[in-house]
C-alpha cells in the first residue's frame, strides 16, 4: 500500500527517497511522487507510473537538494492519475504532505475550506492537510503550530510527512494508527513508514506512537505528544536485521521462491523452540507471560486473509492439542462486535506484514479491557509486535510476493507450537506433532521436486473460469486458503468449501466446465470426503485430487498429486504447498503480474 520515504541530511537528498521508495515497491502502488526543497528553491515531481520514471525525470537536475519527501500511492480516494499522487500541495505550492492512511472527516473540512476561498486540484483526502495547515500558519505564522492544530482537526488514520519551503530545515512528521519510523544517521534522519526503506546503513531508529509528531532536522529531532501537548524524551532502538536474502536469485517471481523457501521456513521457525529428543516446546517470546496463560479458557484469534486462514488452522490445532476453545474472527468484524469478553480471554493477533489496519484496531478494541494480547508476527519490529504484550516470531524472512505463502507455512508452523506449549505436554498429540515437526521440510521438499507435474496439471486448468476448493476438518481452511490463493494471483473465480456442505448448495454449480480441487488425506475422513467426490463425478465435474499414499482414490477422476503421508495436525503445511504451485503456474500461463496482482497491495495499512 502507500508508502512514505523522508530525508533531511548533508547528503543528497534525492538518492535515499528513490532508493527507499525502491524499497517499498512490493507493497504495492499506483503512482509516485517527491518533493525536494532547499534554500529558496523547491521541487514537486509526480508520475501516474513507477518510482523508476520519477527517478529518470531527477536525474537531470545540477542542484543538490538536503531535504525531500516521496511517496508511493495506492489508490482510494481518486483514481490513480499524476494530480492524485502525492506529495499535495496547499494552493501557494510552498507546503508539501506526504500521508499514509484515510482522513474520514476530509469532506467536513474540505467544504470548510473551499468556503474560506481554498481551491483543490485532486480528489483525494489528502489535499486538505496542505490547505489546513495553510490556514492556520495564515493565523498563527508558526509552522510547527499550525501542523499540531491541523493533526488535531483531523480524523481517521495516518502518517504524515510535511515540508515548508521557508523552513528547508525541518521534516514534520506525526502519525496516528499508521506506522511511520525515524532512521538515524551521521547528520541525517530518514522517515519512513517502513523500516525496509531506510536503507542498511541505518542501525538506530525512534518508533513514532500514536498522537506523537517529530521535527526532524539533520542533527536533532524534537518529539511531541500533541494530545497532551508536551515533549516527550525517548531512545533510538536498534534495528533488528533480517539478514535473510532478499533478491530474487534465479527465480523467475518472489512468488515461486517463497515457496521453495518453505522448507527453511519450517525449520526457521522451529529451530530452539521443538526438541523432540527431549520432548520439549519452549517458546521464548511466551515466557514473560507463561503464569497467565495458565488461567486462560478462551482465545480469540484476530487476522485477515491469509493470516486469517492460517487461523482456522490453528482453531482446529489448539483444541484439538491443548483443548481451549477458540475463535477465529476476521479483524474488521471483531472491532465492530459487541460481544462478552471476559479477563481469562486471550486475543491473538496473527499478521505477516505487522501492520494490517484491521488488525490493529481489534487490538485495539481490547487495549483497556485488561486482556492479554498476543502476536504472531512476521516482521520484527513492525506495529503489532510492538503492540502486543508477548507472542511468537514467524522467522519467516521478508515476504515480498503480494500472496502470501512462505508466511502461511511459518504461522501454522507456530500455531502448532503454541497449541504444544499451551497443552502443557498433557496431550497424548504432544510428542506425535512434536516428533513430526521436524520431518515436515523435508516431506515439503519433496513436494517442491513435483513441481514440474503440478505445473502440468495446473496449465491443463488454467483456462478455466471458476474453481472449487473442498476438504474437510484441518482441510477445510486450506480450501478456503487455495481458493484465495486462485482469485488473487490468477483472477479465477474459486470458492474453498467444507466438502460435507456441497450437497447444501454447491452441487447445483458442478457441469463439466466446474472443476473441483479436493484435497483429499489419509484419516477418518477420507471416506466421507469419498462420497462428496462420487457426488460431483456423477454430474461430471472435473476432479484434480491431492492424495497421499494411503488416500488414493479409486474412481476414475481427471488428475492427481500425491503427496507424502503426515499426521493430520500438520496436513496444512504439505497441502498448502501444492495449493500455492498450482495457483502460481495458473498466473503465469496467463502472463499475469504474479508479485503484485492487481488492485492488491502486500500491506493493507487502510481499514
Ligand atoms: C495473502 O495472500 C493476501 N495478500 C492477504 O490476504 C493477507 O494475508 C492479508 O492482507 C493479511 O496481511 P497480514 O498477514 O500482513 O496481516
Amino acid at each position: 500500500m502507500c508508502g512514505i520515504v523522508g530525508y533531511i541530511g548533508n547528503r543528497s537528498a534525492i538518492e535515499p527517497v528513490i532508493e527507499g521508495l525502491k524499497a517499498l515497491e512490493y507493497r504495492g502502488y499506483d503512482s509516485a511522487g517527491i518533493s525536494i526543497i532547499d534554500k529558496n528553491n523547491a521541487k514537486l515531481i509526480k508520475t501516474a507510473g513507477r518510482v523508476e520514471r520519477l527517478s529518470e525525470e531527477l536525474s537531470g537536475l545540477k542542484e543538490s537538494y538536503g531535504l525531500a519527501i516521496g511517496h508511493t500511492r495506492w489508490a482510494t480516494h481518486g483514481s490513480p492519475t499524476k494530480a492524485n499522487a502525492h506529495p499535495h500541495t496547499n494552493s501557494k505550492g510552498n507546503i508539501f504532505v506526504v500521508h499514509n492512511g484515510i482522513i474520514e472527516n476530509y469532506q467536513d473540512l474540505k467544504q470548510f475550506l473551499i468556503k474560506k476561498g481554498y481551491r483543490f486540484k485532486s480528489n483525494t483526502d489528502t489535499e486538505v492537510i496542505p490547505q489546513l495547515i495553510d490556514y492556520h500558519l495564515g493565523k498563527t505564522k508558526i509552522f510547527l503550530e499550525a501542523f499540531k492544530q491541523t493533526l488535531r482537526e483531523l480524523r481517521g488514520a495516518y502518517a504524515i510527512a510535511a515540508a515548508y519551503q521557508d523552513d528547508p530545515r525541518n521534516v514534520y512528521v506525526a502519525k496516528l494508527s499508521s506506522p511511520l519510523v525515524i532512521g538515524v544517521g551521521k547528520h541525517e534522519h530518514i522517515v519512513a513508514s517502513d523500516i525496509s526503506a531506510l536503507g542498511s546503513d541505518t542501525k538506530k531508529v525512534f518508533y513514532l506512537e500514536d498522537y506523537e509528531l517529530a521535527v526532524v532536522s539533520s542533527d536533532s529531532l524534537r518529539i511531541h505528544d500533541y494530545k497532551k501537548s508536551m515533549d516527550i524524551t525517548k531512545n533510538p532502538e536498534n534495528i533488528q536485521v533480517d539478514s535473510k536474502e532478499t533478491s530474487l536469485g534465479d527465480f523467475p517471481h518472489y512468488m515461486l521462491k517463497e515457496i521453495f523457501e518453505s522448507p527453511q521456513t519450517v525449520q526457521s521457525a522451529i529451530v530452539g523452540r521443538i526438541k523432540p529428543n527431549e520432548n520439549i516446546v519452549k517458546l521464548g517470546g511466551l515466557e514473560s507471560v507463561a503464569n497467565q496463560l495458565q488461567y486462560i479458557d478462551r482465545i480469540i484469534i484476530v487476522a485477515c486473509g491469509t493470516s486469517y486462514y492460517a487461523g482456522l488452522v490453528g482453531e482446529y490445532l489448539i483444541e484439538e492439542v491443548a483443548g481451549i476453545p477458540v475463535e477465529v474472527q476476521l479483524a474488521s468484524e471483531f472491532k465492530y462486535r459487541k460481544e462478552p469478553l471476559s479477563r481469562s480471554t486471550v486475543v491473538i493477533a496473527i499478521s505477516q506484514s505487522g501492520e494490517t489496519a484491521d488488525t490493529i484496531a481489534a487490538l485495539n478494541k481490547v487495549e483497556d479491557y485488561g486482556i492479554l494480547r498476543l502476536g504472531i508476527v512476521n516482521s520484527v519490529g513492525s506495529t503489532i509486535a510492538r503492540m502486543t504484550d508477548a507472542g511468537v516470531y514467524c522467522h519467516a524472512g521478508p515476504e515480498k510476493s503480494v500472496a502470501s505463502t512462505k508466511a502461511f507455512i511459518a504461522q501454522v508452523t507456530v500455531l502448532a507450537e503454541i497449541a504444544l506449549y499451551l497443552s502443557n505436554g498433557n496431550s497424548s498429540l504432544y510428542k506425535p506433532v512434536v516428533n513430526e515437526l521436524v520431518n515436515v521440510p523435508t516431506k515439503i521438499t519433496e513436494i517442491l521436486r513435483q513441481s514440474e507435474k503440478i505445473k502440468k496439471i495446473a496449465l491443463k486448468y488454467s483456462k478455466y473460469r471458476d474453481f472449487l476448493f473442498i476438504g474437510r476438518g484441518y482441510m477445510y481452511p486450506c480450501a478456503l486458503e487455495g481458493a484465495l490463493k486462485l482469485k488473487e494471483v490468477s483472477y479465477i473465480h474459486a470458492e474453498g468449501y467444507a466438502a460435507g456442505e456441497m450437497k447444501h448448495g454447491p452441487l447445483a454449480m458442478i457441469e463439466r466446465n466446474f472443476p473441483t480441487l479436493a484435497l483429499l488425506p489419509n484419516g477418518n475422513l477420507f471416506e466421507k470426503t469419498i462420497s462428496n467426490l462420487e457426488e460431483i463425478h456423477s454430474r461430471k465435474g472435473p476432479i484434480i485430487a491431492i492424495h497421499s499414499q494411503k488416500s488414493r482414490v479409486q474412481m476414475n477422476i481427471e488428475d492427481s498429486i500425491e503427496i507424502p503421508e503426515t499426521i493430520e495436525q500438520l496436513q496444512p503445511l504439505l497441502f498448502a504447498t501444492v495449493l500455492q504451485l498450482f495457483s502460481y503456474y495458473i498466473a503465469v500461463d496467463k502472463k499475469l503480474d504474479v508479485d503484485k496482482p492487481r488492485n492488491l497491495a502486500k500491506s493493507v495499512t487502510v481499514e
